[in-house]
């Protein structure tokens, strides 16, 4: 395959960037898209210039960091990850066009790559179970209605990439901060903690700078894991209930 890159180029936070292009005449349709990018960068290298930088890690779909946005979509043409897409979905002479995430929140390091330790901050806040759960327990010990265990692992099945982020046009985090809160919110062993939680991951995705949903859709449309909607629906009552027990406590006289 023969095909013209058009790619988002910037030195650094600071610098202005743009895109420049390139052309790739030895593509083949089973490379996947960053063994592709892999080829440009050899060339490049080859002819002592720049190489371009661009996040990835496990290349199969887990880890979450291959964050390109490729003609206009986040993680491309199909609902999968960067790494997971192969050649095969362009075609023959196609000019492709790829930046970075684009978003206030994700300041653009280099290239294609941004920063999104704003998702480290959020879990950071109350993303986790910190109550001393004792050794493992029997499987059977703590009987989850089948249900509710699929749910939770669904939620558990974001990779924290930021398409949805990317996808968004107003840059919301709430598909990915539900996520992380109804992972926990619908087990047991995430309950004890479950109001403080969902104060602290909201207070600090508003301080990250995201936008707000609108519900438009868009993250659920482009996210690779498939996360659900319901997962927002189900963040907000966990913050609306912890924001009224707050307000009781404090009208009680409480802290
Ligand atoms: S919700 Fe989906 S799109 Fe958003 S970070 Fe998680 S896996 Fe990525
Ligand atoms: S490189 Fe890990 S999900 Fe794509």
């Amino acid at each position: 395959m023969k095909i013209t890159l058009k790619i988002w180029r910037q030195k650094n936070k600071e610098t202005k960037g743009s895109f420049k292009t390139y052309s790739l005449d030895h593509v083949s349709p089973d490379m996947s898209f960053l063994e592709m990018l892999d080829v440009l960068n050899n060339d490049l290298i080859l002819k002592g210039e720049e190489s371009i930088a661009f996040d990835h890690d496990c290349r199969e779909g887990i880890c979450g960091t291959c964050s390109l946005y490729i003609n206009g979509r986040p993680h491309g043409p199909l609902q999968t990850t960067t790494c997971q897409l192969h050649m095969r979905s362009f075609s023959d002479g196609e000019t492709i066009t790829i930046e970075p995430w684009r978003a206030k929140a994700f300041p653009v390091i280099r290239d294609l790559v941004v920063d999104r330790t704003a998702f480290e901050r959020i879990q950071q806040a109350g993303g986790y179970v910190s109550v001393n759960t004792g050794g493992v327990p029997d499987a059977n010990e703590i009987l989850i209605p089948k249900k509710i265990a699929d749910e939770a692992f669904d939620a558990a099945a974001c990779i924290g990439c930021g398409a949805c982020v990317a996808a968004c046009k107003n840059a919301s985090a709430m598909l990915f901060v539900s996520a992380k809160i109804s992972q926990l919110a619908l087990l047991p062993q995430g309950r004890p903690e479950r109001k403080e939680r969902a104060e602290k991951m909201v207070a600090q995705m508003d301080k990250e700078g995201f936008g707000a949903c609108t519900n438009t859709g868009a993250c659920e449309a482009e996210c690779p894991k498939a996360i659900s909607l319901t997962n927002i629906a189900r963040m907000n009552r966990e913050y609306f209930s912890a924001s009224i027990s707050s307000y009781e406590v404090q009208s009680k006289g409480g802290d």
